[in-house]
């Protein structure tokens, strides 16, 4: 967890008073009413939850069943005995509901003029196009469908065409490697995968496709790649191409057989919506599995609620849809509420530190959700990009991703939101299907660095390590004791990982993986993760996955990974890498390192510093002491704690020195 986010939080006093929403119908009006509601979820906590699904979602035959639980296998189920689509709820109803003219979709292309704007018809029948291709080429209710795409409509199309015809899609993000990519595809026994020929980013064309390939060297379940043409790269004749094996996606669309009309697959609410990847303190990357009826119900809750998303907005969420911010606040959560949102392909910086405030203004964004690493980054352009552009259009801000420091948070009040937005600062996890601890809008006073309290229908909570309740203020595991329908289901494939993960520590409650405390007023105050994830950027990397790429390399005999704070991302990876014997230290294989992991895992994951070790610091019985690596990493040169279990205490020092060398501080 990122230390300079701690200390600068731990005084902080400031308060914001919730001002007025400026629109008609705002859902939740006051603090009062946000207390009645979640007093209300949790003495009646089924009614509640039974009520809002019926509020916000279609469904094609009545659940029978609010809540099956049972928190000590796990099996969680949500409405049973219910049947729904999710593309049925995210366009269809919203036809008849007088939405067929509305935009559904507003999509930038990283090219100023590349703008395509779909209507809740339009969206609808090409949903319907490709669900009719994903069909012509075999897939079936439950059959796995990778998406390994940029941030362009075909990848909100596929997603889409997947639940529609009751495919499990797996989106595997953009910026992830070959490597990255197979072992996902494996996994999950994706028997179709769609990407497109390359991404562009920051005005230069990536090669995509060709990761595809590389990957699908050994995932023998892909029996078809739909390919979406979005550089020209095959007429400049730089793709490569199997006949046998791939289509290309305007071609499919377009033959005389796809129909743009297809028939919604009704589903069981717990069959599967989704799976997505996370990292986790072992090396390998779980499937998170999402199911539709409650995630759905969930996703459109927490977004109706904490986005106070109205019929006239104008909603915009940064994320890419790789991760899952994307996936419930690009996608599912506003378009089952019939929201306007928009998706944007290209980064902040691009061509100008103000595209996201060309952005704001072009399309008149009302909601604006984004991540703090991304306002620290903006911060630092200063404020003429700003001042530029008319934001006036603005009502909503918020963040996700992890905790945002209180300067952050100060400029993204004054400046964007002129001191009168409020921001929401938004905590959830990949796992928890949507946001869970979070202010109302119009209801919640804020305190800068507090993601504040937790919605209604969510029982959160801070343990002891013991299990017992942490007393105010005293920091502890971020736990929550009821059954939500947005949480996961399970690990893909993996039920002993599921269980052993969330609910084995503390018996009968889902265990987030995250340390917080809460103060006397009943704040939340998340302080970063207490297992071996950093989160850089606001994307979650697992230690171990960094340090198995790097003991794949056959010079290094020994790596370990810690995070370290830093000023933009929040924290950056920063690897021990112990050589074999024979090797040398060189500047050379220093570069090669960092760019190996990069090509294993992806960019995110290269080694922001890289410090060649003679030893690691271990106990006698040979574990590592990360605590000591963290340290170190910090910049810290003295106050290692109890050191007298370190098998050889030496190795401190020469550590400190060599990271005074590396970085001359
Ligand atoms: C981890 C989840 C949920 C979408 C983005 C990341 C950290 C997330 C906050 C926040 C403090 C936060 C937690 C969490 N985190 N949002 N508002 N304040 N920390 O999803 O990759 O599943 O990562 O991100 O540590 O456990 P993810």
């Amino acid at each position: 967890m990122s230390q300079h986010n701690i200390i600068s939080m731990q005084d902080e006093q400031r308060l914001f008073t919730p001002s007025p929403s400026g629109v008609t119908g705002t859902h939740i009006q006051s603090l009062k009413e946000y207390e009645t509601q979640y007093k209300r979820s949790m003495e009646d906590n089924e009614g509640f939850w039974a009520e809002r699904t019926n509020e916000l979602l279609d469904w094609f035959s009545p659940f029978t069943s609010v809540l099956d639980a049972d928190m000590d296998t796990p099996d969680i189920r949500w409405f049973s005995g219910g049947t729904l689509n999710v593309a049925h709820n995210c366009l269809d109803r919203h036809l008849e509901l007088g939405r067929k003219d509305k935009t559904a979709l507003i999509w930038q292309g990283e090219p100023e003029e590349d703008v395509v704007t779909y209507t809740y018809e339009e969206l609808y029948e090409e949903v319907c196009r490709f669900a009719n291709v994903l069909k012509k080429y075999g897939i079936n209710k439950g059959d796995r469908v990778a998406l390994y795409m940029p941030m362009i409509p075909e990848l909100t199309i596929a997603m889409l065409a997947c639940v529609r015809i009751g495919a499990v899609h797996s989106i595997v993000f953009a910026g992830f490697s070959a490597l990255s990519l197979q072992s996902r595809v494996m996994d999950c026994e994706a028997k179709v995968l769609v990407t497109a020929d390359a991404v562009l980013r920051s005005g230069r064309v990536i090669p995509l496709k060709a990761n595809a390939d590389e990957a699908l060297k050994s995932c023998p379940s892909v029996e078809h790649v739909v390919v979406v043409d979005r550089a020209g790269l095959a007429e400049q004749d730089k793709l490569e191409w199997h006949n046998e094996r791939d289509l290309w996606w305007h071609q499919e669309m377009r033959q005389n057989d796809i129909a743009p009309y297809c028939e919604c697959v009704p589903m069981e609410s717990e069959d599967p919506l989704f799976i997505l990847y996370t990292s986790g303190s072992t090396g390998k990357p779980k499937g998170v599995v999402h199911t539709t009826g409650g995630y759905l119900t969930y996703a459109a809750h927490s977004a109706q609620w904490v986005f106070d998303i109205q019929e006239s907005d104008v909603y915009w969420c940064t994320a890419d849809i790789g991760w899952i911010t994307g996936h419930s606040y690009i996608v599912y959560g506003p378009m089952a509420l019939g929201a306007t949102t928009v998706m944007f392909e290209g980064v902040p910086s691009y061509p100008s530190p103000d595209r996201f405030w060309n952005i704001v203004e072009k399309f008149g964004v009302t909601i604006f959700y984004t991540a703090p690493t991304v306002i620290r980054a903006l911060m630092r352009e200063g404020l003429e990009w700003t001042q530029r552009h008319d934001l006036s259009s603005l009502r909503v801000l918020g963040t996700v991703g992890e905790p945002i420091n209180p300067e952050a948070w100060m400029w993204y009040h004054e400046n964007i939101g002129k001191g009168e937005r409020p921001i929401v600062d938004t905590w959830w996890q990949t796992e928890t299907g949507g946001i869970m601890i979070a202010a109302l809008p119009f209801a919640t006073p804020l305190k800068p660095g507090s993601a504040t309290l937790p919605l209604p229908g969510i029982d959160a909570r801070i343990v002891r390590a013991d299990g017992t309740d942490a007393e105010p203020n005293e920091g502890g595991h971020l736990i929550i004791r009821k059954p939500w329908p947005g949480m996961l289901r399970g690990v893909f494939n993996d039920p002993e990982r599921y269980k052993s993960t969330y609910f084995e520590r503390f018996p009968k409650m889902y265990e987030s993986g995250d340390g917080a405390r809460v103060d006397d007023d009943g704040y939340f105050w998340i302080m970063g993760r207490l297992d071996d994830v950093i989160n850089v950027s606001g994307h979650r990397m697992g230690t171990a996955e960094i340090e198995s790429a790097l003991v794949a390399h056959p010079t290094v005999a020994e790596a370990a990974v810690v995070g370290m704070p830093h000023p933009i991302k929040g924290e950056s990876i920063y690897a021990y890498v112990t050589l074999k014997a024979e090797e040398e230290e060189t500047e050379e294989l220093r570069g090669q390192l960092r760019t190996w992991v990069r090509k294993e895992i992806g960019p995110i994951a290269t080694p922001e510093i890289l410090q060649f070790a003679e030893e690691l610091p271990k106990t006698r019985s040979g574990k590592i002491m990360r605590r000591i690596l963290r340290k170190i990493a910090s910049g810290s040169t003295g106050d290692f704690g109890d050191t007298s279990t370190l098998a050889d205490p030496s190795v401190i020092s020469e550590l400190v020195e060599g990271r005074t060398e590396l970085t001359g501080s």
